[in-house]
């Protein structure tokens, strides 16, 4: 929480309205949080980025003396990296903002008018947030940046555009970037698509930019959740990363800038349409926040960051509200449109039998959906499937001691329902059209539908009222709010309008949530198609994929993992052939790869053969037992030098206990595992591992003739042991798992000397 302790640089209005500019003996600003630090120097008149990266320490030099060498054939000054990096200063890689008053005012030249510094309780004095504005008169613009360092060394940025002029301001860009260190090398972003989202690629750094560009009007399959940089082979575990989300569901661009002076930024910035922002008299535009992450210790050190911040949200879900994430079962995989409620009874007291806590209906509930090609936008129960509406339905989930949760698409519109035939004109589109008149051409068709246009405030407070009233109706827990669409050609009024679209569509979840805060919402888009930190301030968890194959699953959640904490995204254990790839998997390889999640269960329970059931109930057992520990501890994911093999795990805060799960994706080019390490123990405490699931016995899970000695019957070693030698692992069948428990057996650490480790009551495995 910000205390009231701010040192102030008073802000002053020249006489046409934009702030005066300061002189430039200000002091610099350095923010430092957990291991990272931000210094900004005012030396120049701008704000002038030298550093995002480890913490330098107390003592810094005379910041003044450090401006870059002037080379020959060039600017006769040093060229400053500005927050926002201007042509006005000599910088020619990409530039922070690009905008125009009807072609003049092209090229700003900002400079520091005020900076507001203020400490963060517990941060012991220092400084962690700034409010740093920067003006230029004659263009008649300001920008003020809001910086944010949070606990955990996660830091937030975002720019005010004002527009002091007398006249509209057309922005086509304005651009968060923060400083890479020269040692950065070699870029790793992710991409995908339907059914494969959050899969790594990696590029050497060359001189140039790379660019992300999301023109979906959604986050998009293959938006780049992270975009990473870092020293040469960076890995889960090792090396120097600096990393950048923007936290916005709309159109996006990321990128890594290697300018021609040697100098490296990255940030990101909202992609904005052709005449989409035109900032009026007096009028400002604000940018979506970039997060942003350095770590001297690979990736888990970013998600250590992010995972920090998430979970400080007083919001947040899970451990901290005292609220465990509960068991989901949706049914969408079971029954897909097949609404009928006596199945439906059978599958809830089925579920409910095993475990589950919270039962989810999805599509196919409302007016007209027998399947995907109408209905969307009649948000009334179907009085044909459901004559006594979903009373019956409700009544039964909630006598069985579960929550239920109702699938909804509150953003689109089938042409074939009757919203459509009423209001034609509240389809999005490019043309320009009159209320109550035909809807004009129209975007092709995606999944036979199209956008409805919430920008239209009476398109908007229809929504509103529907989802309100099914919400005040019903004993409705949770929404499963989806978005199966690109927002292609997406305008009102006939310009440009995803920023609106998405402004309104955030402000609808708001809204909804103010209503009825103790329904939890899920964001889901075609899978893990709206993954972002913007539509996640305002949703409870996210749909990573649709792909349920466990063997898929382990790639995508470790991946969307490295920014989300496992208890946001949901992970169900799906039927034994996966309806999306056709891969048939054993029970514990898919119930151990939902495990690392907010695990539910997408699949017809209602005929198991009995040793399943039995099983199954097991797996939610075991999951439950574990969730306090998978929902708060930190994320470890070793650098196995196995291709074929992979291991992660969740450890707690205080070194005290720890799940790993090792996880063979393929066939390994050798003939047994050898010895795996499990890295993010204490180093100097003992522990005891055990093999919890599936038993050692298995012989669906490994291929070998026996197993390793401690697998039956488990092992005691030091978290240096088991991080530096590791144990040697049975042979796996490929697509299979192994969920390795580990518990603190002492509680004081002997001597740091490894050699001392002979103390320990530790066999030799
Ligand atoms: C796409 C979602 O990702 C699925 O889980 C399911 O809810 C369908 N939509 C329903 O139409």
């Amino acid at each position: 929480m910000n205390n009231p302790d701010l040192i102030v640089a008073a802000e002053t209005r020249s006489p046409v309205g934009v702030p005066a500019l300061l002189s430039s003996d200000l002091e610099p600003l350095y923010l430092r949080r957990s291991g990272t630090s931000l210094l900004i120097d005012f030396s120049t008149g701008e704000a002038a980025m030298l550093h995002f990266g480890a913490d330098l320490g107390l003592a810094l030099p005379d910041l003044s003396l450090l401006g870059e060498a002037v080379p020959h054939s060039a600017l006769d000054v040093p060229v400053t990296l500005g927050l926002i990096p201007q042509a006005s200063s000599g910088w020619r890689g990409r530039p922070g903002l690009r905008g125009h008053r009807n072609g003049q005012a092209f090229s700003a030249r900002l400079r520091v008018v005020s900076v507001e510094r203020s400490s963060v309780e517990g941060s012991h004095g220092e400084d962690c947030s700034a409010v740093i504005t920067q003006a230029d008169p004659e263009a008649g613009v300001s920008v003020r940046t809001e910086i944010r360092f949070n606990d955990g060394g996660l830091l937030q940025l975002r720019h005010r555009l004002d527009n002091h002029g007398a006249d509209p301001y057309s922005l086509d860009e304005l651009a968060a970037v923060l400083p890479v260190g020269r040692a950065a090398i070699e870029i790793l972003d992710l991409t995908g698509r339907w059914c494969r989202e959050s899969h790594p690629q990696r590029l050497p750094l060359r001189q140039g930019t790379w660019v992300r560009s999301g023109r979906h009007g959604r986050t998009g399959h293959d938006a780049s959740l992270l975009l990473a940089a870092g020293t040469p082979g960076f890995g889960n575990r090792h090396g120097q990363v600096w990393a950048v989300h923007l936290g916005w569901s709309g159109n996006h661009e990321s990128f890594v800038d290697a300018a021609a002076d040697g100098r490296t930024v990255m940030g990101a910035s909202e992609l904005l349409g052709a005449g989409e922002i035109s900032v009026a008299a007096n009028a400002s535009y604000e940018t979506p926040w970039l997060f942003a992450a350095y770590s001297a210790a690979g990736l888990d050190g970013i998600s250590d960051a992010f995972y920090t911040w998430f979970r400080a949200r007083p919001h947040h879900p899970g451990v901290r509200s005292g609220k465990a994430r509960p068991v989901v079962l949706n049914v969408w995989e079971a029954v897909y449109f097949d609404h009928r409620l006596e199945p439906l009874l059978e599958l809830a007291e089925a579920a409910a039998g095993l475990g589950v806590e919270r039962f989810v209906l999805d599509d196919g509930w409302f007016r007209g959906r027998r399947d995907d090609q109408a209905g969307l936008g009649d948000w009334y129960v179907d009085e044909d499937l459901w004559p006594a509406g979903l009373t019956p339905l409700i009544d039964a989930v909630t006598g069985h001691g579960m929550e239920f949760g109702l699938w909804v698409e509150p953003e689109m519109v089938n042409e074939d329902s009757d919203l459509a035939r009423a209001h034609p004109d509240w389809i999005a589109g490019p043309a320009q059209r009159s209320a109550g008149g035909p809807a004009g051409r129209l975007p092709e068709r995606w999944r036979h539908q199209q956008v409805l246009d919430l920008v239209n405030p009476a398109a908007w407070q229809y929504i509103f009222d529907r989802l309100d009233a099914l919400l005040s109706e019903y004993r409705i827990s949770y929404l499963k709010w989806d978005q199966n669409r690109d927002l292609a050609e997406m305008g009102h009024a006939g310009r440009p309008s995803v920023h609106a679209q998405t402004l309104a569509a955030y402000r609808l979840l708001d809204e909804l949530r103010k209503a009825h805060p103790g329904v939890e919402i899920e964001s889901c888009s075609s899978g893990g198609a709206r993954v972002d930190l913007g539509i996640l301030e305002r949703t409870d968890r996210i749909w990573a994929s649709d792909c349920n194959d466990a063997l898929e699953r382990q790639t995508i959640q470790r991946w969307t993992g490295v920014v989300v904490p496992p208890e946001l995204v949901g992970s169900h254990i799906g039927p034994t052939t996966s309806h999306t790839t056709a891969r048939t998997h054993d029970l514990s390889f898919r119930a151990i790869t939902a495990m690392f999640g907010h695990f539910g269960l997408e699949w017809d329970v209602r005929r198991l053969a009995a040793a399943e059931r039995t099983e199954l109930a097991a797996a939610i057992a075991l999951f439950k037992q574990y969730r306090p520990l998978l929902h708060s501890g930190r994320m470890v994911r070793a650098d196995e030098p196995d291709p074929a093999l992979r291991l992660h795990g969740v450890v707690s805060h205080d070194g005290g206990e720890a799940l790993y799960a090792l996880v063979s994706v393929a066939t390994s080019f050798a003939e047994v595992p050898g010895r795996v390490c499990l890295p993010g123990l204490l180093p100097d405490a003992a522990y005891r591992v055990e093999a919890v699931y599936p038993a050692a016995d298995d012989r669906r899970a490994f291929l070998q003739a026996a197993p390793p000695a401690w697998l039956v019957g488990g092992i005691e070693a030091s978290g240096r042991f088991l991080a530096e030698s590791g144990l040697p692992m049975p042979v796996l069948n490929p697509e299979h798992g192994l969920l390795l428990a580990v518990r603190r057996v002492t509680a004081a650490a002997p001597a740091a000397d490894p050699a001392a480790n002979s103390a320990h009551p530790v066999r030799n495995p």
